[in-house]
């Protein structure tokens, strides 16, 4: 068998979620290349050291600038907040590693063309972890969608609610609380959360053409965690915004980290001439599916549960009736890049389609600043 070795930077959620895919792809997928958990990296040694133990990496690097200098290294994995996905990206390229990057691809547009030309140049395999492409009910819904079930699309509606920065003791900067400074996170609930329903909705609904948005910031002072000093919050904490898709449908997105009750609630509505679907991440292996066409007696939303062989990835889990969960879209898309390598085709979303979802998170965010209709 063909071996890919990894060498993974940062090993906080993402760490998890991503070295636990590489350790399962294989036991569920018939792949001719096997992921090797070769190195992580992280500043503190003794913390990188017991990651490498319980998720078996064979070595640990305390600067991931060695970690590109080494030849068992094929691919770099980026799991480290936004501000160092950029500089990592590029020096992995030049250093000819295949790079597999978290989201959001960077901290603003100009940044990730950068990203983009870098990886075009080196001529490298890349993917970013958009991975609520691969819930299957969520590809089943772009499978619907690309089969023509819905019919002309009128409405893209999307959600993603949060609550847990309601408290002003929150501290911003710093290891767990990076994602309240501008400066790590490049913006808040935007690039954060909504980044992902822009990605799913411009692979489910095609491009989007220009944005009017609104954004807030609650609390405006939050010590830095790293500081102690008090300082302004730079990042949204709620963005609302509509917009006009290329088709001619309107979409409608809010995102908050103040809806208090709600913990990751990831909510679509695609409303289309014929049909509709919606789908929820606290329901994650159920499609609601509503088909116009259906007898008139018996039409309603029908709760689809995807859990048989024929719907998307299932075949390669249990039995029908049994479902899978979150940490599967990430041994799903490990097993899209390892399958990517046999074929030769690009394990989507790329950089270069990544950056898309950046243009639109910044003509949000200029929209919002300006009060005014944004092209993207
Ligand atoms: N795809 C998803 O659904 C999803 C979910 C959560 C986070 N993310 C993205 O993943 C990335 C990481 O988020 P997270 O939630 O895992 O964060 P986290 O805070 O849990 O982990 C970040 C890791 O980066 C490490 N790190 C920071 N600076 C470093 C440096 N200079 N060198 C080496 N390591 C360094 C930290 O030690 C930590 O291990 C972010 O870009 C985030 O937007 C994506």
């Amino acid at each position: 068998m063909k071996t890919l070795n990894i060498g993974m930077v940062g090993y906080g959620f993402m760490g998890r979620t991503h070295s636990n895919g590489y350790s399962q792809a294989n036991h569920f997928f018939d792949l001719e290349y096997k992921p090797v958990l070769k190195a992580v990296c992280a500043r503190n040694k003794d913390k990188a050291q017991a990651f490498a133990d319980q998720w078996g990496y064979e070595s640990v690097e305390t600067d991931w600038k060695e970690l590109l200098k080494r030849d068992d290294i094929d691919a770099i994995d980026i799991c480290t907040p936004n501000n160092l996905h950029a500089e990592i990206a590029i020096a992995a390229a030049e250093a000819g590693k295949m790079v597999l990057c978290e989201k959001p691809l960077s901290m603003d547009t100009a940044e990730g063309i950068k990203m983009c030309e870098a990886i075009e140049k080196a001529g490298v395999k890349n993917t970013v972890w958009y991975n609520y492409r691969r819930v299957p009910a969520v590809t089943l819904a772009k499978q619907l969608i690309d089969e023509g079930r819905l019919g002309k699309i009128y409405h893209y509606r999307a959600n993603f609610l949060q609550d847990w920065t309601i408290s002003e003791d929150v501290p911003q900067g710093g290891a767990a609380t990076w994602r309240l400074d501008a400066d790590a996170a490049g913006s808040g609930v935007t690039g954060d959360l909504l980044a992902h329903c822009i990605d799913t909705a411009l692979w489910l609904n095609g491009e989007i053409s220009d944005v009017s948005a609104v954004t807030e910031t609650f609390v405006k002072q939050r010590t830095h965690a790293e500081t102690g000093e008090k300082k302004e919050v730079k990042i949204d904490d709620a963005c609302a915004f509509h917009c006009h898709f290329k088709n001619g449908s309107l979409g409608l997105f809010e995102s908050t980290r103040y809806a208090r009750g709600h913990k990751a609630l990831y909510t679509l509505e695609i409303n289309g001439q014929n049909a509709s679907i919606r789908w929820d991440l606290h329901d994650l292996h159920r499609l609601e599916y509503f088909d116009h066409g259906d007898d008139s007696i018996v039409r309603g939303w029908r709760s689809v549960h995807i859990s048989d062989g024929d719907q998307p990835y299932m075949g390669n889990w249990w039995v029908p009736g049994l479902n899978i969960g979150y940490e599967h879209t990430f041994i799903h898309q490990v097993a899209d890049f390892l399958k990517s390598l046999e074929t030769g085709e690009p394990c989507e979303p790329t950089f270069r389609t990544a950056l898309e979802t950046q243009k639109v998170c910044d003509a949000v965010l200029s929209s919002a600043q300006e009060r005014a209709w944004k092209n993207v």
